[in-house]
This record gives C-alpha cells, structure tokens and sequence, in this order.
C-alpha cells in the first residue's frame, strides 16, 4: 500500500487480480498461527464465517490439510451466525454449511466447533448468547477472524444499526439481506427474519481480523467500509478501529475505491482514455453542469488540475469527450451497414451478421438488453440466444404445482404423465428437500417456455433459442456451482456451430460464485481454445451487466436508445418470465418487480446522458466490449 492509497482508506486493505492469490494469502496467515500453536502444545481459535466468499479460502485449507499434513486437530472454532429459527439439520443452516464446506473434511474434533445454537426456544436465547460470549472468552479470545460483507455493509449479522459495543445477540435482518437470501431458502417468504450473531464488539475482541470480498456487486459497499467515517449505517466501518484489520479484495470488489475509481485523487495517473472520460463525466455530473459548458477554473479547483494542465485547455478536453461519449450512442447494435464505422462502436459489415446471445440463465438476456435483441433482429441479423443453464433452481415449487395442474387437466387420463409424479412429489416433499431429476426438469420447462414467450416479444422465433443446461449447474445448488471441462465443451461446440460475428453475454468481474461468473468462465475458456479458427478474429463480444447494476458511465462503449414503446415492450418481454416476479405479498418485499428494476436501470442511464448534454432519450440499455486475449480480460474472467 502506498501512502498516498492511506489518505482515503482507513483500513489496510491488499487487493489481488484474483481470489485464488488473495485466498493464499488468508491461509499463510492460518497455517503459521496453526503451526505455532500445535508447536507449542496450545490451540488456535478461529473465527468463521459463511456465505459463498470463505468458500475458496476454505477450499484451500482442506487441500493444506490433505496434501500438506496440516493438522487442525488443536483449532478451536468460533462461527460467526446462525438463522432463527432454524434447525442444524435444515439444508441452508450454518452448522451445515460449516460441516458440509470445511469440518467434514478435516481432522477438527466437533467439540472444539461452535456454532450459534439456532433451534432454542425463543427464552433460552439469551443465555446462550452470554454462554457464547463466554465460550469464546474461556477459549482465550479468537486469534483470527474471518468476515464476509453483505450489500448492506453487514459483518456476520450485524446489520446497519448495530454498535461497535454490541455483543452476541438475537437479530431482525434487513430486507436486502432476506432478499440476498431468497434464492438459497427458494423464496423471500422461507428465509427467517431473525439470526443469532456475534456483536461488532465481539468481532472487534478478535486479535486478527481479515475481511474478505470478491465481485463488483459488493464494491459500492466496500468503499464506504474502507473510506468513509466509521457508522453504523455500514456496520463493517467500525472495523477501521481495530489495530490488525486487513481487508483482502479481488480487483473488481476493489474497483470503486478511489486509488481505482479516481486515481488523479491519490497521484498522478497516465491519463487513459476511460479514466480521463471518468474524470470528466464525474466533473459534469458532480456540478451539475453539462460537459460543454465546463470551464478550465471547474477542473481546477476539482482535483483536475494536472489533466486540464497537460491535456487542456477546457475548450478542447470538453468537446473531445463530448465526440467520445457521443460515439457511444447507436440505433445500429449489429453495426449500419454501407456507412463510414469510424465513429460507431459496431463494424459496418458484414451488413447482416451471426449474432450469439449467451445467457446465463433464462430472463438474463431480455433484462439486459430486450431493446437490443430487437433491434439486431429488426435489423435482418441472424440472432441466436443460447440459455447456458436452465434455471430451474429459480422455479418455486408453487410455479410448478401450477403448471402440473394445468397440464393434468388437459391430460386426465394419463396415469404415470410427468405432471402426475410432479404433483405426487409436490404432495409429499418439503420446500427444502432436493428436487428430483423429473421435477428439475420440469421446472427447467417452465423456464424454456417463459423464455420463448418472452423472446417472442422481442420478435425472435421461438427456434432461435437454445437450452445448453449446463451440467455444472445441473450439479450444483446456488454459491456452490463449479465449471468443468464438459461446460467448456459444450459452449465450445455451439461457438463452432454458429462462428459469430458477435457475440453478447456477461458475467465478467461477477462474484466467483455466481452463476453468471461460472457462466463467463466457461465461454471465456472455450472462446480461447478455439482461437486457432478464423472466425474468432472477426468477432466482437459485447458484455451486459446481469446483477442488478449498470455499467460505469465512463466505461461504456456502446449505448443503444430505446424509445418509450420500446421500453414498453421491454417490459412486456421481461413480464413473460412470470417465475421470477415476486412471490411475496407487496408488503413484505425488498425491492421492485424485475421489470420496473430495469426499467428504472435503463431510464437512468439515459438520464445521465442527458445531464452530460446529450441527446435525452427515454432509456438506455448499455455494454461494453470485452476483449479475450487482453491481460485485462483475464485477471477478471475466471
Ligand atoms: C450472510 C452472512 C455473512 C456473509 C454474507 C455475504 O449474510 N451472515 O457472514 O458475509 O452473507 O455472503 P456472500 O459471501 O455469499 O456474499
């Protein structure tokens, strides 16, 4: 860390290109304190946390442990939280993650794990609570803490609200964190509304503390933990009083600090052209003025004295960038043909191109970009959108019972039908047992038909999609999916088949765990094996953002306008995916339904256009271009 890096960040923070090395990192430190320890006859005590970031760190404990003989037979453990209620046996409790990720496979005894208890009766609570308090204390305190963060700046269950004094104790969670949850209990409605957790004053007692992210969903947070004056609005700021705090980040989690997101604040940076385009779209927005309007005196007096300096004066940084932000705007996605491309962010030909839409799950595609999808096809492209997995772990059996029903009805008489052992399991199993193989199917259906339905509406054919159903997916449950070499193939196959003169899709920079994550790593592999062929040379990739956010301003390279029935339509697109609107009351939901989200993403995007002095659109959808054989591309790919 330079010091410079220390006027913003008030924790020591290291950021890695990759989770692998920062994990690496992480488990030196536990491995020498493991070591010692067992050296000196006396137990080391670790504190835990769960969710899908430790997963990695754990990962590479348990290789230690098997290939390096490193013994946690004298690690004491401390886990941060548990749900309430919740049973330990219950498929998303922390006692089972815990054993399922780490315990089972390492040589700690149980007596030494320790979990909040989440199945007590609401009055015994409070004593356990103490007694955790005090077990933790009687272990001789934590000598190293592992934390995750939650968008809402919480550290184990400590939401916003919660002090630096506080101590372990009986929580309500915030609703973005029961809607973060959702997909793991299969609906908002199944995840508890309360939790037992270690206080921030518990946390703060640790010796060591490492706090770990990965993925641009969580950099907006993470600025605020490390930047900004320690409150309760972000519990995980108070971490900036402890004297061995570290936070540990891959490069996108780390994107919006301001030694990455405003380096000219910090240093003197080579003025590139997206960090010169970031500091004066800043500039325009920050003062309210559009860009041609600003003045030499307003990059002065705003930190921007050395870029009007050596790429000034105002006058001319002000009209280049307008050209340049202009440029970025196209009514043409798939390029317009027999016109000069110089300034257009597509290739004019060929005039009529093999386009390949690549979603990670159904909905994806037509939330990003349905405006475009029309667009390309209106245009006369041969537009293909391939479905990477097939979703069906987004199905609420309530969907599926109705659909069963529904196909039942029309086929009475059939006594072993699908619908018919869909609905007999239905009747029997519990919202958390595992699907079986016929009723992950049937939801994938579900999931086909909606996403026809709603391409449909972006005037594709129902034929120009296609179901890869990953196997990875397929395997796996939510934060715990990984890629194969089968995934790979498979992708790779359809790549070859089609040879597309673009292709669009996303998950770049995406936490590791996510399904668009393991999506991009699979195409981003197989585009690269087959780099040999010709046709990779002479297509463009086009990334959109699928986790609820939008591009920086700065870096977007291509801006496609919708106008207010297209937008319309969008909605009506996104409307067809009826699995995924909400299935919680109005009043008990974080967040608005999928389409008014992104309508509201696309209306905001061209209202920034608009503040900058451009064109006012009624919205925008946007992406930026993705460049596979780039030092860049790589370190975030995977
Ligand atoms: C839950 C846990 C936190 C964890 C957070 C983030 O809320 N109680 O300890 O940090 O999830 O989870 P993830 O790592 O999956 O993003």
């Amino acid at each position: 860390m330079t010091d410079s890096t220390t006027t913003f960040e008030r924790i020591p923070t290291a950021v890695f290109p990759h989770n692998q090395a920062a994990v690496a990192h992480v488990a030196d430190a536990i491995e020498r304190l493991v070591r010692e320890r067992a050296d000196a006859g006396q137990p080391a005590v670790l504190g835990l946390a769960t969710g899908s970031t430790p997963v990695p760190l754990y990962r590479e404990l348990i290789r230690r442990h098997r290939e390096e003989g490193l013994s946690f037979a004298h690690v004491v453990t401390f886990n941060l939280d548990e749900y309430y209620p919740l049973e330990p046996q219950h498929p998303e409790s922390y006692h089972r993650f815990m054993r399922e990720q780490l315990f089972d496979h390492l040589d700690i005894p149980a007596a030494q794990i320790h979990v909040p208890p989440g199945d007590l009766p609401r009055d015994e609570v409070h004593a356990a609570c103490t007694a955790y308090e005090r077990a933790i204390d009687d272990a001789g305190g934590i000598d190293i803490q592992v934390l995750g963060i939650g968008r809402t700046g919480h550290i184990g269950f400590n939401e916003p609200g919660s002090g630096p004094a506080s101590v372990t104790r009986l929580v309500t969670l915030d609703r973005l964190t029961r809607a973060d949850a959702a997909r793991d209990f299969r609906g908002e409605a199944n995840v508890p509304r309360y939790a037992i957790t270690m206080g921030v004053g518990t946390i703060l007692r640790a010796r060591r503390i490492f706090l770990l992210a990965w993925g641009r969903a969580k950099a907006d947070v993470l600025r605020q933990a490390i930047e900004e004056m320690p409150s309760d609005t972000v519990p995980a700021s108070y971490l900036q009083s402890h004297a061995a705090s570290e936070v540990i980040l891959d490069a996108p989690a780390a994107s919006e600090l301001t030694r990455h997101r405003s380096p000219w604040l910090v240093g003197f940076p080579e003025w590139s052209t997206t960090l010169t385009r970031r500091a004066v779209t800043d500039l325009s927005l920050r003062l309210g003025k559009p860009l041609l309007k600003l003045v030499d005196k307003d990059y002065q007096e705003n930190g921007l004295a050395d870029l009007v300096t050596s790429h000034g004066p105002a006058y001319d940084l002000n009209i280049r960038l307008f050209n340049e932000v202009q440029h970025t705007i196209t009514g043409w996605p798939g390029g317009k043909p027999h016109v000069d491309d110089t300034h257009r962010p597509e290739r004019a030909e060929p005039a009529r191109k093999r386009v390949l839409v690549l979603s990670p799950e159904p909905a994806d595609d037509i939330l990003a970009m349905a405006a475009t999808l029309h667009r390309l096809v209106q245009h006369g492209h041969e537009v293909t959108v391939a479905y990477l997995t097939s979703g069906n772990l987004g199905i609420p059996d309530t969907e599926a019972r109705w659909a069963a029903q529904l196909m039942l009805e029309a086929n009475a008489a059939e006594t072993d039908s699908l619908a018919r052992r869909v609905l007999d399991e239905l009747a029997r199993k519990s919202d958390f047992d595992q699907d079986s193989a016929d009723l992950r199917q049937f939801k994938a259906y579900l999931r086909r038909s909606e996403a026809r339905a709603a391409l449909e509406q972006c005037g594709l054919n129902a034929t120009a999609a296609r179901f890869l159903d990953l196997p990875f997916y397929e395997a796996g449950t939510y934060r715990r999916f990984t890629v194969t070499s089968a995934d790979v193939e498979s992708v790779g196959r359809l790549l070859h088949e089609i040879q597309p003169h673009q292709i669009f899709t996303t998950g770049a920079a995406a936490d590791p765990s996510s399904v668009p994550a393991q999506s991009f790593a699979a195409f981003a592999h197989a585009f690269r094996d087959a780099a040999k062929h010709a046709w990779t040379r002479d297509c463009w990739i086009w990334l959109f953002r699928s986790d609820g956010r939008e591009w920086p301003l700065a870096e977007i390279e291509m801006a496609v306008p919708c106008s207010p029935d297209e937008l319309d339509r969008k909605a009506q697109a996104i409307y067809q995916h009826r699995s995924q609107r909400h299935q919680t009351p109005v009043t008990d939901r974080a967040s608005a339904e999928p389409w008014e989200q992104a309508v509201t993403r696309n209306r905001t995007t061209a209202g920034l256009y608009d503040r900058l002095g451009l064109a006012e659109y009624e919205a925008i959808e946007c992406f930026v271009r993705w460049h596979p054989m780039s030092e860049a591309s790589t370190s975030t790919a995977t």
